[in-house]
């Protein structure tokens, strides 16, 4: 039987906000760990312990980060059954950005006519889907706008150095989508924490390409436009900052992780998924995972797994979900949503 949260959630206290269609896109090439070991000195059975991944899926040069946030919106839209013309704001999570500007998300906007919405990026690398999320509920609970397109969109291989095993065999590209709206009843988003800690900024970090460092003719071999990273620390960092961002997001939710029917986590790593089933007590079943197939997919990452865990029914309508991410800045997020 159903629990009842232990404390009042902030649903009954504010106005409610509501996932009422969801989507997602990845791209139609896929690179298995196979084809991998004949471009870096690395193997199916390395990659496949390690991380959990098998294969992922490699956009196609002109397909832009837009290009997949637009498939993945369009899904959306279509499932919650409301026109373009209805959005109020759409806020593209992303680290790979079409262009430093405009917004990938004024991109979006004009292909999906979505003229009467506002448009902007959210940088928050792999935590930007949830941060995007509590930025709509904000504005939506605050009576400023009805209805808001949250996409997370990364085409990460295209900041991939494919020459370093250590980060190549870890990403992929792809899109998720969510609309936002407020709806009565109890159901919708009932708590979010998010969190950032710019101090462990250099251990997952793309070093040129930005005002800092422009790509120059005379750095432009050095890879700074690619992916830096030390695994070891994420690792150990991305463990310990999502099992603090569930245990807050179910904390102000009244709610214990026991209530919970289905885990939606970032995809980095399925060790990281594991160690964090296990210090929560909680079976890995219990998890959603589709890392195996997508890879790390970065900001798409826990919207593509939302959307296949809806449209699988894996979800259900009056099940507590916790959403949990983590991403570089560092930045972590947790969400507790009744579906
Ligand atoms: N194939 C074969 N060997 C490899 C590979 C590879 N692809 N990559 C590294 N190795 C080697 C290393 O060179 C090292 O060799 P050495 O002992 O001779 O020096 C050995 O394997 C062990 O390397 P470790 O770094 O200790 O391996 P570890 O068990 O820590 O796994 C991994 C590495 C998978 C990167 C892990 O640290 C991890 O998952 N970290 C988190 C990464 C992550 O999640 N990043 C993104 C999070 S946020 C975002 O999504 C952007």
């Amino acid at each position: 039987m159903k629990r009842q949260p232990s404390s009042s959630p902030r649903s009954t206290k504010r106005r409610t906000v509501s996932i009422i269609g969801t989507g997602s896109y990845v791209p139609e090439k896929i690179l298995t760990n196979e084809d991998l070991s004949h471009m870096v000195d690395t193997s199916d059975e390395w990659i496949t312990t390690r991380t959990g991944i098998k294969q992922r899926r490699i956009a196609a040069k002109d397909e832009n980060t837009s290009d997949m946030a637009t498939r993945a919106a369009l899904n959306a839209i279509e499932q919650a059954k409301i026109s373009p013309k209805e959005i109020n704001l759409i806020l593209v999570a992303t680290a790979t950005p079409d262009m430093l500007f405009p917004a990938t998300a004024c991109f979006v906007q004009k292909k999906i006519g979505a003229t009467n919405a506002a448009c902007l990026d959210v940088s928050a690398a792999c935590a930007g889907f949830l941060f995007a999320v509590e930025i709509a509920q904000q504005f939506i609970t605050s009576h400023t706008y009805d209805t808001v397109l949250v996409i997370g969109a990364d085409k990460l291989t295209s900041i991939t150095n494919w020459t370093d095993r250590n980060t190549c065999v870890l990403f992929g590209d792809g899109a998720g989508a969510a609309i936002l709206k407020h709806r009565g009843g109890s159901h919708g988003v009932i708590s979010t924490h998010i969190g950032s800690d710019g101090r462990y900024s250099d251990i997952l970090f793309m070093p040129g390409g930005g005002s800092r460092c422009p790509i120059t003719r005379d750095n432009v071999d050095l890879n700074l436009q690619t992916i830096h990273m030390n695994g070891k620390e994420v690792y150990k960092q991305a463990v310990t900052a999502m099992l603090s961002a569930a245990k807050k997001a179910l904390e102000q939710a009244g709610l214990s992780i026991h209530d919970i029917a289905c885990v939606i986590p970032h995809q980095a790593n399925l060790r990281i998924i594991e160690a964090i089933a296990d210090r929560l007590g909680i079976p890995l079943e219990k998890f959603y995972v589709n890392l195996d197939r997508y890879g790390n997919t970065s900001a798409a990452a826990v919207a593509i797994a939302l959307d296949e865990a809806n449209r699988s029914g894996r979800i259900k309508a009056g099940d507590y979900i916790l959403m949990v991410v983590f991403g570089g800045g560092l930045t972590w997020a947790g969400t507790v949503i009744e579906w």
